[in-house]
């Protein structure tokens, strides 16, 4: 009887070891690392009967011919957007986010609209439940069969019975192949299936789109290598308390990563948003303070989000500062900033922090509408409601440049934004804009323009 050979596996990162450990030297994490059977037999391909290999030839790069129809339009314009022009036949995604986000009514949305025949497998919900869904999203297309498999072998079988056009798989963690004995969801069989499905795809021309599980800190649960096998890796993320959701790649070997898709979660599904801006900028009657419009970047895209804060008295001895959808210690830092060059006296007071709409934002170019927002709180002085800002502040209290400046302005000036507060020291053709724009170089200056 033949050995039964098993290895073991750090489940958070999928380093393999030759024995047991308590810790995994390669994460740092404990108690991740479990032992699972590895035997496998000789033949493993996705088609039962094997296919005689054709030996590519090498060609010169010139002789290399690109036909564009390669690509699928999805007729998701969000996604096709973040994807670079549609689904790349043979293609392997791979879609990861926390749970409940909405990949499964993402994905099954896209199978419902894409005029192809599509074969959406899977292993989480049972066929009336994926119908139920379906018919919450009110999209639907005859040409999509819906199967609940986990097992690859028998996903191929069917797929070989079906010969779908496109492949969703939902989600990679339930799948499982005979040839192994670990359990699904555990690494070798993460790494096995996908591995199947990968020269599936890339022999049939098939796109498959997978969803993945993250773990606790974001990553795609299972082992590190699942990234590098497929083609694209596509986050979905927002705060699950709001409606908004961001589609980003992480990886994308056809297309740029800096493109983002937005969506809105409806009572009936995701809804494609082409203009973030005006949805994320509150509407409102009055000139309330402690609230200021920043001109900031999602990848590509120019964004226009609101920034409130509140400034009040401190209750308890050491005053709260918080931040929601923004880095704490920035706002400290910036705090500091405005106490020790601006002159104003916070230490003493309750700061909190919010940017509308529940999106999150790293762009150093928001830095110029938050300090304005405290501002206006403190001062209880509202902001001229047609005002925007764009710039980064220093330690020193110097307001800095930021990039692709006049994209931002161009998005201030088509939402009907009439200033924008920027830095000096960016080069800007003011003759190009309508806009009025007012270059500042340092934080003292912003009080003094703003106000006056
Ligand atoms: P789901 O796609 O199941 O998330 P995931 O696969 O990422 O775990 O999405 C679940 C949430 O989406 C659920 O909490 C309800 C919400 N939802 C809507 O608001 N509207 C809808 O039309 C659908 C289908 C789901
Ligand atoms: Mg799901």
């Amino acid at each position: 009887m033949a050995k039964t050979k098993t290895s073991f596996f750090c489940q958070n990162c999928g380093t393999q070891y030759a024995k047991w450990m308590g810790q995994c030297t390669s994460c740092k994490e404990w108690n991740t690392i479990i032992e699972e059977v590895i035997q496998k037999e000789e033949k493993r391909n996705w088609k039962q009967t094997s296919a005689p290999k054709k030996a590519n030839k090498a060609l010169k790069i010139a002789e290399i011919s690109i036909n564009e129809e390669d690509r699928i339009p999805t007729q998701n314009t969000e996604l096709d957007r973040v994807l670079g022009g549609g689904l790349v036949k043979g293609s392997m995604l791979l879609l990861g986010g926390e749970p409940g986000i909405g990949k499964s009514t993402l994905l099954l949305q896209i199978a419902l609209t894409l005029p192809k025949k599509v074969l959406y497998i899977s292993g989480e919900e049972s066929q009336s439940q994926i119908k139920m869904r379906a018919e919450r999203l009110q999209i639907l297309n005859t040409n999509c069969l819906i199967l609940t498999a986990t097992n690859t072998q028998n996903i191929f079988r069917a797929i070989q019975e079906i010969q779908p056009e496109v492949v969703v798989v939902d989600s990679v963690q339930t799948l499982y192949t005979d040839y192994i004995e670990a359990s699904p969801g555990s690494v070798s069989q993460i790494r096995e299936t996908t591995a199947e499905l990968t020269k599936f795809a890339k022999e049939t021309a098939t796109p498959v789109l997978l969803i993945g599980h993250i773990t606790k800190d974001g990553a795609i649960a299972g082992p590190k290598i699942l990234e590098h096998m497929v083609d694209v890796v596509l986050q979905f993320e927002g705060d699950r308390n709001h409606v908004y959701r961001i589609l980003r790649a992480n990886k994308n070997r056809f297309g740029s990563t800096a493109e983002l898709g937005i969506y809105e979660m409806q009572s009936t599904g995701l809804r494609e948003v082409d203009n973030p801006s005006e949805i994320l900028i509150s509407q409102k009657d009055d000139n309330l303070s402690g609230t200021a419009i920043a001109a900031t970047l999602e990848g590509m895209r120019p964004l226009m989000i609101e920034v409130q804060a509140l400034v009040s008295t401190a209750v308890y001895g050491t005053p709260q500062r918080s931040a929601t959808g923004y880095d704490t210690k920035r706002l400290n830092m910036l705090l500091a900033v405005l106490e020790k060059r601006a002159g104003f006296r916070l230490g003493a007071k309750d700061v909190f922090l919010n940017i509308a709409g529940g999106i999150k934002v790293d762009d150093p170019a928001i830095d110029l509408a938050v300090i304005s927002a405290i501002m206006s709180s403190n001062e209880d002085i509202a902001i001229e409601q047609d005002f925007c800002f764009a710039a980064e502040i220093g330690l020193a209290g110097e307001v800095r440049p930021v990039n692709r400046v006049d994209q931002r302005i161009l998005e201030a000036q088509k939402l009907g934004f009439h200033k924008i507060f920027v830095s000096k020291f960016n080069k800007i053709n003011n003759k190009k804009f309508q806009i009025k724009i007012v270059k500042i170089t340092k934080v003292d200056d912003v009080f003094a323009n703003l106000f006056a």
